[in-house]
């Protein structure tokens, strides 16, 4: 069995071409890697493309009023921003630095939504400055600073307010973050003082609430227990405070398929379950519907991006395990590291090579927990062979570091038989830039 089976795991349209190379976008790999050098993360336009148009499909199709925001932290990068601008999406940011990637992308400020569990003064000044439609608030510390500066700056400001549902993704707990016992929103048994507290800031018009439960996750099920809990709590601070719901914000977190051995639900089945579940509760609430914001980030650049390494190392131990190393590592991936996340790669120089056992692919920084995939099938690999890991464009770059002072990689977009370079390798200036010889 050769590694062919892996490919729709990679971009839309990913093939194998007649030297047995593997070709995203147009573009061959292996080419790509000798002119640009490894490590190299590339981004298939049509397949981020493709997967916003899906997210706006089947919610827009399924509901009256939606918008679909893509979730920056996933990977903000200007001109990943600009297409995904074009292709109709809102933004949620979560810091000053993402606000400026948005700004230099010229995004629509009344389409971003900043959100955070500890935003700045300075932040939420620069977020009230530039009129951003949404602040998501998440806390009392944020609606008092709120107060403060919308007075001062004498702006009014949508906001949405982030409820923690209480309600289990089942998910790893650093990626579960909509139960009680968790860093973000209002706490559960103070959310109708939140409401509270927020409608008698004359600053703020509080336009819905939001609620975010997680990333990775695999069943509708948590969704629609929070859809619920959340509607319940609206009809109810409508009863005592006159407040109507117009926005409900129903997070991210959608699973995404990294490995054969592990599908995902497709977006049409959370996109059915949330929207029924709006229609069915608001009906008997005798709510009016709100207006359905969605906050994908994972699965809109996830399988756009793939990760390219040179090998150099092997080690094999007899009897124990073959390490294959390769010229990054958790510096540029730390996923797999952090969360435990499994991937599939491939040798994108010899597609059509036999597998001839398991070996473990590991990186070049100084850490045993440094392992990208343990115990993969993979054919006899030799130094110089290009290993690209399927399924890496989401937190991978955003998540990156200096660590071991390595550079952070290149990032080229790719598209009909072309390569466009939208991130520089970093260089050993940027590497000691910040350091001050005092
Ligand atoms: C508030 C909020 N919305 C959306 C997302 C996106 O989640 P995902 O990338 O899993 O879709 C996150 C991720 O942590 C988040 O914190």
């Amino acid at each position: 069995m050769s590694m062919l089976k892996r490919l729709p795991l990679f971009p839309i349209n990913s093939a194998v071409n007649d030297q047995g190379h593997l070709v995203i976008g147009g573009c061959d790999v292996t080419e790509l890697a000798a002119e640009f050098g490894t490590p190299l993360y590339l981004y298939d336009e049509n397949t981020l493309r493709a997967k916003c148009r899906e997210f706006r499909t089947e919610f827009e199709t399924r509901y009256p009023s939606v918008q679909i925001i893509y979730a920056g932290k996933a990977y903000s990068n200007v001109v990943l921003l600009r297409l995904v601008q074009e292709e109709g999406l809102g933004l949620d940011v979560v810091s000053e630095g993402e606000l400026a990637i948005a700004k230099k992308a010229k995004f629509p400020m009344d389409k971003i939504y900043f959100h955070g569990n500890n935003k700045s003064v300075r932040e939420l000044e620069m977020a009230l400055r530039l009129h951003v439609g949404h602040i998501v608030v998440d806390n009392f510390h944020e609606l008092e600073i709120l107060g403060k500066l919308t007075q001062e700056l004498g702006v009014k400001q949508d906001v949405l307010l982030r409820m923690t549902p209480g309600v289990d993704p089942h998910t790893h707990r650093y990626t579960s973050t909509g139960s009680l016992d968790s860093k973000f929103g209002f706490p559960l048994p103070l959310k109708e003082q939140a409401v509270a507290a927020a409608l008698k800031i004359k600053g703020l018009n509080v336009t819905g609430l939001h609620f975010h439960i997680g990333s990775l996750i695999f069943e509708p099920e948590p969704y629609v227990k929070s859809v619920k809990s959340v509607l319940k709590f609206a009809a109810d601070m409508r009863k005592k405070y006159s407040l109507e719901l117009q926005e409900l914000d129903t997070g991210g977190g959608f699973a995404v398929q990294y490995t054969l051995d592990q599908p995902a639900p497709s977006i049409a089945v959370f996109a059915e379950q949330i929207t029924s579940t709006i229609k069915k509760e608001c009906r008997e609430l005798s709510l009016k519907l709100p207006k359905l914001i969605v906050e994908p980030g994972r699965e809109i650049v996830a399988q756009a991006g793939v990760a390219v390494y040179t090998v150099g190392t092997i080690k094999e131990i007899q009897e124990v395990r073959t390490y294959i190393a390769v010229d990054g590592g958790m510096g540029d991936n730390v996923c797999p590291a952090m969360y435990g996340e499994k991937m599939e790669a491939v040798l994108a120089n010899r597609m059509r090579a036999r597998q001839a056992g398991k070996v473990t692919v590991c990186g070049k920084f100084c850490e045993s927990g440094d392992i990208l995939i343990r115990d993969i099938e993979m054919p006899k690999t030799v130094p110089g062979d290009i290993l690209a890991i399927a399924v890496s464009g989401a937190y991978s770059i955003p998540e990156s570091m200096n660590y071991n002072a390595f550079f952070k990689p290149p990032v080229l977009l790719l598209n009909e038989g072309k390569a466009k370079l939208i991130r520089r390798r970093e260089t050993l200036e940027d590497i000691i830039r910040c350091d001050i010889d005092a």
